[in-house]
């Protein structure tokens, strides 16, 4: 099979595109014929060897799949030959990877495709929804009516964020660069979208919070933390959520934080179990059939350019760029 894969950790010319062995399910396996992927910041961290996770070489890259089941392991009840699927959590802890023409992946990390659903969109939202939910549902434990700030409203998880608060009855204000992200970020259906240049948007944020006594979850995207100014704009008992950022090192406003009853709450998606993402991948299926969840899709690419997509994800996660609007997609 032809999967996009290194060597050796690197910069993005590392990643080769050439043949491999097909994989072989084991018992509990399904194997998927990969209709497309996605790339997400994580694939490039470890890529480039930055965050500590044990890679087998040749190390198949990526995380998120879409699909359809070419066969399944003796011990797999849930799909059968012909089913579509999406999944992620791949290519963690010693598993491999998504970005090939064939995955054997554990069943319990797959999912049916709602028949609504094109392999490019499913795989688009895995990650990034599974991360949505898990944040905003099992750690910050949303409420309807409640106020999401979400900083960020168009990128990858924001714009999936965005749109299951939503679906969960909040109102919602985030931010986006250009006014052509605020347009695309009004129509996943954020109440206010505002600009994170603009030297007013606090007032902005507050104005609309304020008859609500402020922001009741506040999700940060960014990988530098600015809780002077996010501390301030909470409501009592609001909820802060951290996912990004693992060198971050920002200064901390005890005394407003504590004495609001605030709580900050951090998680890293690869850390739920499958059912809490069995779980998640539920509501982000219901949603993706009544059409409440469209995954923002701003790059489609063949799979044999994963190394240019891998720059591109880098030149906006890290770089911030501004080029990209959502996910970049591969297809086989
Ligand atoms: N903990 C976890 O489980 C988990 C899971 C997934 C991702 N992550 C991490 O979360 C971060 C975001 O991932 P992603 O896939 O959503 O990335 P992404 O698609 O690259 O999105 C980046 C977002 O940042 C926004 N942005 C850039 N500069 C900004 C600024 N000054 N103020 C406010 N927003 C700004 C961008 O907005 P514009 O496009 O409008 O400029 C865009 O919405 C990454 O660091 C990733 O590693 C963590």
């Amino acid at each position: 099979m032809k999967a996009a894969y290194i060597a050796e950790t690197g910069s993005p010319d590392v990643i080769r595109y050439g043949d491999l062995p097909d994989p072989q399910p084991g018992a509990s396996q399904v194997l998927v014929k990969v209709g497309a992927v996605a790339v997400n910041p994580i694939d490039t961290y470890l890529r480039g060897g930055i965050i500590p996770m044990p890679l087998e070489f040749p190390y198949i890259v990526g995380c998120d799949l879409a699909g359809t089941v070419e066969s399944v392991g003796s011990d797999v009840t849930r799909f059968r030959p012909g089913d579509r699927v999406w999944g992620s959590n791949q290519g963690l802890f010693g598993r491999p990877g998504t970005f090939a023409e064939l995955a054997a992946v554990d069943e319990q990390w797959l999912y049916a495709t709602p028949h609504e659903q094109k392999d490019e969109q499913a795989a688009a939202g895995a990650l990034t929804g599974i991360t949505a939910h898990l944040g905003l549902f099992l750690h910050a434990g949303l409420k309807k009516g409640e106020i999401v700030f979400v900083n960020g409203g168009t990128g990858g998880v924001g714009s999936a964020v965005v749109q299951f608060a939503k679906a969960a009855g909040a109102r919602v204000v985030a931010t986006a660069g250009t006014d052509e992200k605020r347009t695309r970020c009004e129509s996943l259906g954020a109440d206010l979208v505002l600009d994170y240049h603009s030297s007013t948007l606090d007032d902005e944020i507050r104005a609309f919070a304020e008859p609500n006594g402020g922001v009741d979850i506040w999700w940060e995207t960014q990988r530098e933390p600015t809780f002077d100014r996010t501390i301030g704009l909470m409501k009592q008992r609001g909820r802060i959520v951290l996912m990004a950022g693992r060198d971050a090192r920002p200064e901390f406003p005890v005394g407003p934080f504590y004495v609001n009853d605030l709580k900050l709450v951090g998680f890293a998606m690869f850390n739920a179990s499958p059912d809490e993402q069995r779980q998640c991948a539920e509501d982000i299926n219901r949603w993706a059939s009544s059409g409440e969840w469209v995954p923002v899709i701003g790059q489609t690419l063949p799979l044999s350019e994963a190394a240019s997509a891998h720059r591109l994800q880098e030149d906006n996660t890290l770089q911030k760029q501004g080029t990209l609007t959502g996910k970049i997609v591969l297809t086989t």
